[in-house]
C-alpha cells in the first residue's frame, strides 16, 4: 500500500519537521514526505529537506494577498496526492477558503495547553500569566487563529525562575514526540474510517 503523503509547511527552523522525518525514518510514522515549503527563503527547514533529500520549495508569501500562495500550495498538495497538510511553525494565518478546501487535512502545533494562551510567543504568555502548567498542543487547522478541534496535548510544568525561552525548550522536547504521533495516529483513525 502506499504510504500516505504529507506536505509539511515551515517558516522558521524546522525542528518539527525534522521529528517527522526522524520518525518516518524509525518506521514509527508510516508516511513520507512530499515536499516541504516555506515562505521564507533562508528558512532552516529548506536547507534540512535539500540534506534530507525530501523535495522543497520556497514560495513568496506576497504582501497584502495570500491567494498566490495559496493556489500555489493547493497545487502542489493535489499534484502530490498528499493526505494532510503539517503546519511545522508557518507563521501565517491561512485563508478560511484554503482550510475549508482542506476541511480535517490541516495540522498544527502550538506550544501551549489551548485553549490558553493563542498567537505568539506563547511559553512567554504562559510565563508572564503565571500559570504552573503549560504544554503543547496539536490541532486542526481552521479560519480561526489556534482554535480548530484539538488532537492531543501534552502538558509541561512552569518551573520557578523559568523565561519563555527556557518553558520553549522544555515545551519542544515533548512537541517533537507528540507531533509526529498525532500524525501517525489521525493516519491511522482516518485509514480505518476510508477517508
Ligand atoms: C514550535 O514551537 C511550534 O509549536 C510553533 O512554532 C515552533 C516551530 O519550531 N508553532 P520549529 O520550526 O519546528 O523548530
Amino acid at each position: 500500500m502506499k504510504r500516505p503523503g504529507l506536505t509539511v509547511l515551515a517558516s522558521g527552523r524546522g525542528s518539527n519537521f525534522r521529528a517527522i522525518l526522524d520518525a518516518i525514518e524509525a518506521g514509527t510514522l508510516t508516511a513520507r514526505v512530499d515536499r516541504l515549503i516555506s515562505d521564507q527563503q533562508d528558512a532552516a527547514a529548506l536547507s534540512l529537506a535539500a540534506e534530507r533529500g525530501v523535495p522543497a520549495e520556497y514560495i513568496a508569501w506576497p504582501r497584502g494577498g495570500r491567494q498566490d500562495f495559496e493556489a500555489a500550495v493547493t497545487q502542489r498538495v493535489e499534484e502530490a496526492g498528499s493526505a494532510l497538510i503539517v503546519l511545522a511553525g508557518f507563521m501565517r494565518l491561512l485563508s478560511a477558503d484554503f482550510v475549508d478546501r482542506f476541511a480535517g487535512r490541516v495540522l498544527n502545533i502550538h506550544p501551549s495547553l489551548l485553549p490558553a494562551f493563542k498567537g505568539l510567543d506563547a511559553p512567554g504568555q504562559a510565563v508572564a500569566y503565571g500559570v504552573k502548567v503549560s504544554g503543547c498542543t496539536v490541532h486542526l487547522v481552521t479560519a480561526d487563529m489556534d482554535a480548530g478541534p484539538i488532537l492531543a496535548q501534552v502538558a509541561v510544568p512552569v518551573l520557578e525562575g523559568d523565561t519563555g525561552e527556557r518553558l520553549a525548550a522544555r515545551i519542544l522536547v515533548q512537541e517533537h514526540r507528540l507531533y509526529p504521533a498525532t500524525i501517525a495516529a489521525y493516519l491511522a483513525e482516518r485509514e480505518a474510517r476510508h477517508d
